[in-house]
Parts: C-alpha cells; sequence; structure tokens
C-alpha cells in the first residue's frame, strides 16, 4: 500500500484530490487530515466510503497532532491545507500567516523528521503576481516572484520554505502552481460558485472593477490529475505549472453563468474594485505537458457545464454554506464546530 498523508482534504480541491486517488489508485490508503475551518466541509467526502479513506479532525501548525498522525512510513505529504480567499486576507493576514506558513514549515519538518519520501506543496500563479493585460506572455516556472495579496504573499513564503527544505536538508519536494479552480464543491464565497449561487437565488452578483480581469480557468480535476502526476512523475526540487490554457476575462465568465442559467445581466452589480486587484494571470504549462506527460481532459464548455450541473443538483449544499444554519447543522451532522476562521 501507498501511504499518503493529505491535509486540506475536506476542502473544495484537496476533496476532488481525495477523490481521484480513492477512485483511481486502489494501492493508495490516506489520513486526510483537515482543521475543518469554514471552509472545510465533511459533506464533500460524505459519498466516500472506502476503508482506505482515514479523516483525522487536526491543524497543520498543531506540531504534535501532525506526528501523532503522520504514518510511521508514509510515501508522501500532500499539502492543500490553506486559507484560501484572497479577501479574506486583505480584511486580516494572520490566520493566512499562521497556516500558509507556520502550518507549512510545520509539515516540511514532519516530513524531514520522519523521513517522508516526498513533499507535495499546492500552490497558486498568484505569487508571480500579475501580468500586463494585452500582450502575449505567461508565468513560466522561472517568473520571478511578485506577490501582491497578503494571500499570494503567505504563498510564496510557503515556497520560499518548501525550496529551502529542499536545498538545506534535502526533502525530496515537488510545488504545483495553478491558475482559478472551478467545479463542484468551492465554497461560495469565490467568484464563480458566488455568481452560480446568487444568479439561482435572484440575488444581484457583485462584479469587481470594470469586470475585465482575466484569470486563467482550470476545472478541479484536471488540476488534481496534474498533482498526482507531479506526485508520482516529478523531479525532485522542481516547480510545475498547471494551466489549461483558458485565459477568460471575468464579465466573459458571468455572461456564460448568467445564460447558460437562463438569467438576466441585469442582476450584475458593478462594484469598487479590490484593492491591487491583479489584472491578468496566465499559465504556460509546457514543462508540465513535457515532463508529467499531462494533460487537461476538460473543455471550458464541458467544465463549466458539469459545474453549473452539480450546484443545480445540489441546492441544500448551497443552502447550507451560505446560511447561517450551517454551524448548527455542521454541530448536529458530525458532532464538530467548524471554526469561524
Ligand atoms: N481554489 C483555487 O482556485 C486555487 C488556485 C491555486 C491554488 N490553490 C491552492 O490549493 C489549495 C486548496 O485550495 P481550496 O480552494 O481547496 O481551498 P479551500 O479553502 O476550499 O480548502 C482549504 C482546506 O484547508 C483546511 N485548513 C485550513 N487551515 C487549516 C489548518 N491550519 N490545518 C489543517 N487544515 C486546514 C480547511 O478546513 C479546508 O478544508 C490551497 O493551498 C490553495 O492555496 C487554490
Amino acid at each position: 500500500m501507498t501511504k499518503l498523508f493529505i491535509t486540506g482534504g475536506a476542502g473544495f480541491i484537496g476533496s476532488a484530490f481525495v477523490r481521484l486517488l480513492l477512485n483511481e489508485r486502489p494501492d493508495v490508503e490516506l489520513i486526510n487530515f483537515d482543521a475543518l475551518t469554514y471552509a472545510g466541509n465533511l459533506d464533500n467526502l460524505a459519498d466516500l466510503e472506502s476503508k482506505r479513506h482515514h479523516f483525522v479532525r487536526g491543524d497543520i501548525v498543531v506540531r504534535e497532532d501532525v506526528l501523532a498522525n503522520l504514518p510511521q512510513d508514509c510515501d508522501a505529504i500532500i499539502n492543500f491545507a490553506a486559507e484560501s480567499h484572497v479577501d479574506r486576507s486583505i480584511a486580516s493576514a494572520g490566520e493566512f500567516l499562521r497556516t500558509n506558513i507556520i502550518g507549512t514549515q510545520v509539515l516540511l519538518d514532519a516530513a524531514r523528521e520522519r523521513n517522508v519520501r516526498r513533499f507535495v506543496q499546492v500552490s497558486t500563479d498568484e505569487v508571480m503576481g500579475s501580468l500586463p493585460e494585452d500582450d502575449l506572455s505567461y508565468f513560466t516556472e522561472d517568473s520571478p516572484f511578485a506577490p501582491n495579496s497578503p494571500y499570494a504573499a503567505s504563498k510564496a513564503a510557503a515556497e520560499h520554505f518548501v525550496r529551502a527544505a529542499h536545498h538545506t536538508f534535502g526533502v525530496d519536494t515537488v510545488i504545483t502552481r495553478c491558475g482559478n479552480n472551478y467545479g463542484p464543491r468551492q465554497f461560495p464565497e469565490k467568484f464563480l460558485p458566488l455568481t452560480i449561487s446568487n444568479a439561482m437565488h435572484n440575488d444581484t452578483i457583485p462584479i469587481y472593477g470594470d469586470g475585465l480581469n482575466v484569470r486563467d480557468w482550470i476545472y478541479v480535476d484536471d488540476h488534481c490529475r496534474g498533482i498526482l502526476a507531479a506526485l508520482e512523475k516529478g523531479k525532485s526540487g522542481s516547480v510545475y505549472n498547471l494551466g489549461a490554457r483558458n485565459e477568460r476575462k471575468n464579465l466573459e465568465v458571468v455572461h456564460s453563468l448568467l445564460d447558460t442559467l437562463g438569467k438576466p445581466r441585469t442582476l450584475l452589480n458593478f462594484v469598487k474594485d479590490r484593492p491591487g486587484h491583479d489584472r491578468r494571470y496566465a499559465i504556460d504549462p509546457s514543462l508540465a505537458e513535457t515532463e508529467l506527460d499531462w494533460r487537461p481532459l476538460e473543455s471550458w464548455e464541458s467544465g463549466l457545464a458539469k459545474t453549473i450541473d452539480w450546484y443545480q443538483q445540489n441546492p441544500t449544499w448551497i443552502e447550507r454554506t451560505r446560511s447561517g444554519a450551517y454551524q448548527d447543522y455542521y454541530k448536529n451532522q458530525y458532532g464538530v464546530e467548524v471554526r469561524t476562521t
């Protein structure tokens, strides 16, 4: 059996990765270690009945908890756990430093202490800042760091510690960076599920600034396949950009969603721009394509259709995550308190 320690596996991308592993890697057994913050959701794992999946509630910043749950013969740690919402980092950065930076270092130390064979850090294109609006430049693995938000700064700092663990202590590390993920089970504070759930409720949809910021969208399962390829085939000490060559302006995304949902564009509400809002992200995934033999499988149209369909088929998931009743439901259903940060 391959033994994996996955952090943040009750969140949006982590839960998709756990699902992918259980479906496609019968020899994998995993500890899913998650603090269950407001973004962690055991409903995301409710359909997984595999005996190879062991959920543990725990905080990556707490060394004793990590060591107590890390298997002795662990093959890899894959670190998804993070505070992940840029707007929250602008309001208050403390939790971002705590989880994203200190938590990553705690995991790296644990990997070293226990001789874990590989450490995968799930990072973001945002560490490289913003690209000019109207040229054909792309982020490569060699693009300089230029994080513009507290969130991006915390993820960039985490990457530095991963790099340092590799160079100083010889930890076998791989870093993946991707753009904006979309798909089922994304907490509806993020742009795409917020738009879908507000449209479904006929609520107005906030659009920052002129709505012309560009993001490079990737379907969550494609991203997870890329992380799996990096885990299995990546070169030690490497960074891989995972992108689907799918740049879209925010307004274009919202128009597609509203048209598919049959909702009017009058729901759009242009609001004051986010401070320091990055204008454009675009990823060159050539290295991952060549070295990992990885390609996204989903087109924008098919991924968007699957995403919208999932939210339409799961209205109670949206209701719970949107409403204050979420915390009560959660306590009754799972007997745990959700952390509000
Ligand atoms: N969502 C995106 O578009 C995107 C893009 C690029 C990179 N990423 C990165 O991918 C990873 C996963 O993102 P996501 O969108 O699934 O995030 P998410 O917010 O949906 O999930 C984060 C998970 O981490 C858990 N967590 C938070 N603090 C923790 C702690 N101290 N200890 C243990 N668990 C903790 C939460 O409970 C939650 O389950 C993050 O590292 C993020 O930076 C996300």
